[in-house]
């Protein structure tokens, strides 16, 4: 009887160890016995970077997402180009505009010196994404991990899949449908814009040539972006509290304060106008709203199992 007991108790932990293998599901407690610390140490990193700069915590969170719409959440961004190899980093969206890759460097140090070859790429972009948020005074949110590193990246796809300012409503809505989001995420997400900064390059058009803009904001706007030249220059992508995450970013868009053109899209008269007046005065609802839709921007064709690989420099496949 005891023997017969401890069998089927024997068989169904190795069961479960089977199916817990098998399966393709992030888990929260990935790192718990292989890498107790990590996300300790990640989050200790992403403190230092945004305390010694606030705007790192906006560019931490845009490269997890500009690593999901590319081929998943597989930290294929973060791929170097070599003379063999293009990688997605002069993608149009990320020409002279992602950055923190130099942070992502130290955090990986930190997580390989206490566990190598563990904890991957695609999962620091994740964490850092939350850690960063939760700096700014953001909500924080359970990360899921277990996510692996893509061996490949891919140019065109970085060119064709991340969306650009310049799309209306229809085509920002197609584009996150494209990656599995609903439009009500994809208002939801786009609220990230309540922290960072963006080029002028990225809404000249929008200050000189749109009607459906606060004119004493354009007018604001224009001295650091004139009609020629100094496409580098940046403004608060929130003109009121760019490095706070809050709810700002909607109170402004019902104000015509949109500073690109895709953020003013989501209250233009059409379909998601109600759903940014409802953020506008419900905090609490945008906060806890976010904290779902991250997640499950988070789950994008994640490689999991016994794909792709931990990388050992996130810049660097493997040799
Ligand atoms: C809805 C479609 C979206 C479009 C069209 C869009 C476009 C842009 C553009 C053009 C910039 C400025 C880049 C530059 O001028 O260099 C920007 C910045 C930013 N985006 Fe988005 N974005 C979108 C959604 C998102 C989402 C879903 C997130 C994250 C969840 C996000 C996070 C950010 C952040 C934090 C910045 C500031 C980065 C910094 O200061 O370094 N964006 N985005
Ligand atoms: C994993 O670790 C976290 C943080 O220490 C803890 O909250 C959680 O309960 C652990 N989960 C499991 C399944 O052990
Ligand atoms: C990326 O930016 C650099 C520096 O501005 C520029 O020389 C290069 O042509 C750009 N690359 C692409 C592919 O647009
Ligand atoms: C949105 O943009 C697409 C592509 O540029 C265009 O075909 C479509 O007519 C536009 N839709 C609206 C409602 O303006
Ligand atoms: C404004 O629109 C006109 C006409 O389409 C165009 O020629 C001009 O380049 C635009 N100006 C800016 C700053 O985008
Ligand atoms: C800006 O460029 C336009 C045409 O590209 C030109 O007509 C205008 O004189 C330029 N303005 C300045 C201030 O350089
Ligand atoms: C993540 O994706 C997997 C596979 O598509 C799915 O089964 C799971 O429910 C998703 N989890 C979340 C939190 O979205």
């Amino acid at each position: 009887m005891a023997s017969s007991s401890s069998f089927r108790m024997t068989f169904s932990v190795v069961f479960l160890i089977i199916i817990g293998m098998a399966s393709a599901e992030l888990s929260s407690s990935y790192y718990n016995t292989s890498c107790p610390n990590a996300l300790s140490t990640i989050k200790s990193a992403v403190n230092s970077a945004v305390a010694k700069e606030s705007r790192m915590g906006a560019s931490l969170l845009r490269l997890h997402f500009h690593d999901c719409f590319v081929n998943g959440c597989d930290a294929s961004i973060l791929l170097d180009d070599t003379s063999t190899f293009t990688g997605e980093k002069t993608a149009n969206p990320n020409n002279n505009s992602a950055r923190g890759f130099d942070v992502v460097d130290t955090i990986k140090s930190d997580v390989e010196s206490i566990c190598p070859g563990v904890v991957s790429c695609a999962d620091i972009l994740a964490v850092a994404a939350r850690d960063s948020v939760v700096a700014l005074g953001g909500p924080s949110w359970t990360v899921l991990l277990g996510r692996r590193d893509a061996t490949t990246a891919s140019l065109s796809a970085a060119n064709s899949d991340i969306p650009s300012p310049s799309l209306n409503l229809s085509g920002l809505i197609s584009a996150f449908s494209k990656k599995g989001l609903s439009t009500k995420e994809m208002v939801t997400l786009a609220g990230a814009h309540t922290i960072g900064q963006a080029r002028c390059t990225n809404f000249r058009s929008r200050i000189y040539n749109e009607t459906n803009i606060d004119t004493s904001y354009a007018t604001s706007l224009k001295s650091n972006c004139p009609r020629n030249g100094s496409d580098n220059n940046l403004s608060p992508l929130d003109t009121t509290s760019s490095t706070s995450f809050d709810y700002a970013y909607y109170k402004n868009l019902v104000n015509k304060k949109g500073l690109l053109h895709s953020d003013q899209q989501l209250y233009n008269g059409g379909s998601t106008d109600s759903q940014v007046s409802g953020y506008s005065s419900s905090s609490s609802t945008f906060l806890s709203d976010f904290k779902s839709a991250i997640v499950k921007m988070g789950n994008i064709s994640v490689l999991t199992g016994t794909s792709g690989e931990i990388r050992t420099n996130c810049r660097k496949i493997n040799s």
